[in-house]
């Protein structure tokens, strides 16, 4: 049986998925239907020292990725202190939580949430691409409290040199990453509105989020030797596998859990565990980093063919503009002086029938 347990710190996860700060984890009721839904640990949504005023419309699901123009916690810190955060501290999981954004803000709420955290994420959404106003934040944290403090990344930056900033200013984990924008999204049905309300603009998350949060992840864990936690996209359990491969420790998960429920942490982790016997690992430790230790790519020879695995469904053929592949009697053949090794058959077939060589 293979044992999915994290250490993170001095937290204990029985998997290494948990939500990401979002409307999922918006007060005390939603910490609890995270945990219900199969958590391994809370993240709660942003505090900062006022409550925040978003836009309205502030979400759409557009399929392939996800907008919001939601700022930080709409709540008051003080509902926070006095009571969300006692609240969620009832549920017995490892509890996040996640601070907003200055020093002066941090210095002001860290002393108050730390009776409840058991860690602190501190985002950097608003704080602009000079690292030093992130520096006085997670400096201001390590003196309000003693335990990890994060910090949570955005995408629009250069996530390796600031996540060195971070640790150089005595960070104890990254995060990475946030949602990337701003960008847009036009609803033509309805005249040409935008999605979102304000300026208009949003933030995208889900699936096309991933392959950025991902080479983030590959990044900043190539450079740094604190943990780092996987954000962006993660809906199934092989998300998982691929940010543990990339150097993760952990994911978390917001947008997944918006559009599917908040049981999706459970299925995300059942479904990881189940990849990971699968294929006979038998720790977490055996895939984190794997990614980080192979030697560069390269495709020196055609697909090798597998034929008795080909249905014929002709997505390589298709998309083969050198017109390698080609069926016959219902089974895949190649002109292997026509292939330019692009790879990209490799992707398209569902069936394993080609493979590198
Ligand atoms: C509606 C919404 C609200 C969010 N609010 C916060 C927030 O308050 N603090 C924060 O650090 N990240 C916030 N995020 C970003 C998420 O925590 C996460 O980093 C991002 O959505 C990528 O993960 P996903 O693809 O699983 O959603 C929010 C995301 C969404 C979609
Ligand atoms: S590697 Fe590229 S060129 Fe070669 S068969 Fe596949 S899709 Fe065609
Ligand atoms: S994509 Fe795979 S299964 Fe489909 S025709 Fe090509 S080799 Fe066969």
């Amino acid at each position: 049986m293979t044992n999915t347990t994290v250490n993170l710190w001095q937290m204990k996860l029985s998997h290494p998925v948990m939500p990401a700060a979002g409307p999922n984890v918006m007060d005390a009721k939603a910490l609890r239907d995270c945990a219900e839904g199969g958590a391994a640990a809370l993240v709660a949504k942003t505090i900062s020292s006022v409550a925040a005023v978003i836009p309205h419309p502030n979400m759409a699901d557009l399929k392939n990725h996800f907008l919001n123009a939601e700022l930080w916690s709409e709540l008051p810190p003080e509902n926070w202190i006095n009571f969300e955060l006692p609240e969620a501290r009832k549920i017995g999981l490892p509890l996040i939580v996640s601070l907003g954004y200055v020093a002066d803000d941090i210095a002001k709420l860290a002393p108050q949430v730390k009776p409840f955290a058991d860690a602190l994420e501190l985002s950097t959404h608003y704080v602009g691409s000079d690292p030093r106003p992130m520096q006085d934040a997670i400096r201001a944290a390590k003196e309000a409290v003693d335990v990890p403090v994060m910090v949570k990344l955005s995408p629009f930056r250069d996530v390796q040199s600031a996540a060195l900033a971070a640790q150089e200013a005595g960070a104890d984990g990254i995060v990475c990453g946030n949602s990337f924008g701003p960008a847009l999204g036009i609803d033509i049905e309805n005249g040409g509105r935008l999605w979102m309300g304000g300026k208009g603009y949003g933030w995208i998350s889900g699936p096309a989020l991933k392959p950025i949060s991902l080479r983030a992840v590959y990044d900043v864990a190539r450079a740094v030797d604190i943990p780092v936690i996987g954000v962006g996209g993660v809906s199934r359990g092989t998300d998982v596998v691929e940010y543990l491969m990339a150097g993760a420790s952990a994911v978390q998960v917001c947008t997944a859990a918006i559009t599917r429920g908040q049981s999706v942490y459970g299925k995300i982790a059942n479904e990881f565990t189940k990849w990971m016997e699968s294929h006979n690992y038998q720790s977490i430790s055996e895939i984190q980093g794997l990614a980080l230790r192979n030697n560069e790519t390269v495709m020196s020879a055609p697909p090798r063919l597998v034929p008795e695995n080909c249905t014929g469904c002709n997505r390589c053929v298709t998309s083969c503009l050198y017109e390698a592949l080609y069926l016959e009697d219902k089974s895949i053949h190649i002109h292997v002086e026509r292939c330019t090794q692009c790879g990209l058959c490799l992707s398209r077939c569902a069936s394993d029938a080609l493979q590198a060589a």
